[in-house]
């Protein structure tokens, strides 16, 4: 074995000794005056103040979308949650998703009492499989969400045609894919709903946040609502027309979110370049498999991800001895969770899926849905950020390829195809 090969978890020299850049969101001394701004006015909340409502115009505009058509909020799961509390579930109803998702996906359908109904994802591409999707329709079915994960675009057209046929609601979770495209369109106005987060490890930030695109204006009425306690602030008297949250955005949240707005196009591109680049890269690593991206579709690229044969863990721990910070399997299928396995929404009482209002569920247990399940010990990615160099890029692929070498001549990963450099 040439020595260049030997894996730095033997003892072998490391691909990479220095640190890779921290993942800082994008943010300048001035947006840190326009929060300081908001606080020195003292209107610190939505309706005294124009953060939030500048914020979701421009954030409509982005999508092509009128002001009224973006409602925001304090995270994406209530981004998703004024998505549900729109489409107004009966309880016992059912919403399709994918299990492999921040359990954020999920929260909103069991807090409206509704009942999680789980669709396997593609091998392929790890979105929900549309075929999946149409087997698992009921009566009962009232909506399908749809996670872009990692920032690749799920199959829209046949999702879109599923929901419609059907009369169901199309909700994208777009929290992990801001101004990713699908045919040259960007998600989140493919469906009846666009939800997306600013938590702290997405494109853009406030710490947490959302925003909810909605493509009717009745649905974008009763989300705004949903949003502000079901309180409407046009007329003299004070009441209440629906029920709702409070999940108002502060004008801090809002300030700096807006400000981050403008660099979002320069920050893709770059992502999308380093992509570019490990993709050629990639390409030469025998076992490793990058999805690869229809025609008219780009990534966001939260993450950078790709599949081994097998032994992914194995292959991250491998990688980061090399010096790179790749991760394996992302989550666990949701179903297999505690809270879901164990039907632990509401105290002992197993509700709603015990309820009378639900029709009988199948069990959370392994089984349910075996390509999600297989995606554990397939997947590892890295967080890819804009602010890595070429170079960054360059020791990474070096490094995957340099791993991927070792695993083929152990035999750990069979006959795989492909190119051996
Ligand atoms: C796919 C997906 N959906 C929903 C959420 C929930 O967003 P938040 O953490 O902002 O509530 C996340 C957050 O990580 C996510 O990645």
């Amino acid at each position: 074995m040439a020595a260049r090969d030997a894996l730095a978890a033997d003892g072998g020299a490391p691909v990479r000794t220095r640190p890779y850049p921290p993942a800082l969101p994008p943010i300048e001394p001035e947006d840190a005056e326009a929060v300081a701004a908001v606080v020195r006015s003292g209107q610190l909340w939505r309706h005294g103040g124009r953060q939030v409502r500048e914020l979701e115009a421009a954030f409509a505009l982005a999508h092509g979308l009128a002001p009224a058509h973006a409602v925001a909020s304090t995270s994406g799961t209530a981004a998703l949650h004024l998505a549900v509390g729109a489409i107004d579930p009966e309880p016992g109803d059912e919403i399709i998703a994918p299990p492999i998702t921040d359990f954020g996906t999920i929260i909103p359908i069991l807090a409206q009492n509704a009942i999680p109904v789980f669709a396997d994802v593609r091998p392929d591409t790890w979105c929900i499989d549309p075929e999946d999707v149409a087997r698992r329709i009921s009566p009962r079915t009232r909506a399908i969400v749809a996670v872009h994960l990692f920032g690749r675009p799920c199959e829209l057209g046949p999702l879109r045609q599923i929901a419609s046929a059907h009369g169901l609601a199309l909700v994208e979770d777009c929290a992990q894919a801001i101004l990713a495209e699908h045919e040259g369109r960007p998600v989140g106005t493919w469906g009846d709903f666009g939800c997306f987060s600013l938590q702290q490890s997405k494109h853009i930030t406030a710490g947490e946040g959302g925003l909810t695109l909605v493509r009717d204006g009745a649905h974008a009425a009763r989300a705004r609502l949903f949003a502000d306690k079901g309180w409407p602030r046009e007329g003299a008297v004070r009441t209440h027309v629906q029920f709702g949250m409070n999940y108002r955005m502060t004008e801090m949240q809002g300030a700096v979110a807006r400000a981050q707005l403008p660099r979002l196009p320069a920050l893709l591109a770059r992502r999308r370049a380093l992509a570019a680049r490990l993709d050629a890269a990639l390409a030469q690593a025998m076992g490793i498999v990058v999805p690869p991206l229809p025609a008219g579709s780009q990534s966001s690229y939260w993450q950078y991800a790709w599949s081994v044969p097998a032994r992914a863990a194995e292959f991250a721990a491998a990688a980061r001895a090399e010096g790179v910070p790749v991760a394996s399997g992302y989550v666990t299928p949701l179903y297999l969770v505690p809270a879901l396995r164990e039907r632990r929404a509401y105290g002992g009482s197993a509700f709603p899926w015990g309820s009378p209002y639900a029709r009988p569920q199948p069990p959370f247990e392994p089984g349910l849905c075996p390509a999600a399940e297989t995606m554990a010990d397939r997947l590892c990615y890295v967080t890819l950020h804009q602010g890595w160099s070429d170079e960054d890029a360059d020791d990474l692929g070096r490094a995957v390829r340099k791993v991927a070498r070792a695993f083929v001549r152990r035999g750990w990963w069979g006959e795989p195809r492909g190119p051996s450099a």
